[in-house]
């Protein structure tokens, strides 16, 4: 069993989601803060904007959805893969080992001439520069237009075609390749269960919608499997 997570999941930990009403992506464009040309033309706006997100993470708590997925990763053990699209390390906090960050962490930076990635401190304001070489970082995360990295796409290739369950959850399945994985479990012969309060790119193709928030479903379902009643 495999768990593919978005934005979603971490809404009932008061982080807001990308798109809908008060999502990250209403009051700014995109292209605006989180491409390569918006880095290069002002990285200190894109910056400030990923310390404001980090922050808001860093004073949240996992969500009872996230919990739910590391009880279960607890019992199933490394045959159960949590797959994020989501950069804000919540599945971890809440004890998931065997997470794949699709699109990066807000926690870390990369410096743009060395390429190392270093955690950012609590604390950092504007643009984050590297300690090893003093070249400027850029958030850890993958932007629009950027190509996902190799490794965590292998990883969850390779996860999404091993899962005979697979958990679509809070995610509007809109952002590609990453919704693709769906289609790659799907191919693989996964049953395939959508979690999410809203009808998606995802809802006509899976097989078994539930129309519920994460935190709503997951920690009773998670129970219920694992002989708790
Ligand atoms: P979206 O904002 O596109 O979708 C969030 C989904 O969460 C929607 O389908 C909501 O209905 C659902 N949702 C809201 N509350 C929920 C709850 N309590 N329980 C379950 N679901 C809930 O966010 P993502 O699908 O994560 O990429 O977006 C994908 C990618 O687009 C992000 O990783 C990010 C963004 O641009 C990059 O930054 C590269």
């Amino acid at each position: 069993m495999s768990a593919f997570t978005g934005s979603g999941i971490s809404a009932e930990s008061g982080i807001p989601t990308f798109r809908g009403d008060g999502g990250f992506w209403e009051g700014f464009r995109a292209e605006d803060l989180a491409t390569p040309e918006a880095f290069a033309g002002d990285p200190g706006r894109v910056w400030e904007w990923y310390h404001w997100r980090r922050r808001l993470v860093a004073e949240a708590e996992p969500s009872p959805g996230h919990t739910a997925l590391a009880d279960l990763e607890r019992v199933l053990g490394e045959s159960f893969t949590v797959i994020t699209q989501n950069v804000d390390g919540l599945h971890q906090r809440a004890g998931s080992r065997n997470v794949v960050e699709l699109h990066g962490s807000i926690l870390e930076s990369r410096c743009t001439e060395c390429g190392r990635v270093e955690q950012i401190p609590d604390d950092a304001e504007g643009i984050i520069y590297c300690t090893a070489c003093g070249g400027p970082a850029r958030p850890g995360v993958v932007w629009f237009g950027e190509a996902m990295p190799p490794q965590p796409w292998r990883a969850a290739v390779e996860a999404a075609s091993r899962a005979s369950v697979f958990l679509v959850i809070g995610t509007s399945a809109s952002v590609y390749p990453a919704a693709g994985l769906i289609d790659v479990a799907l191919a693989a012969g996964a049953f395939t269960v959508e979690v999410n309060p809203e009808p998606t790119g995802a809802s006509d193709r899976v097989h078994r919608v539930i129309r519920a928030g994460a935190g709503q479903v997951l920690p009773a379902a998670v129970r219920e499997a694992l002989g708790g009643g």
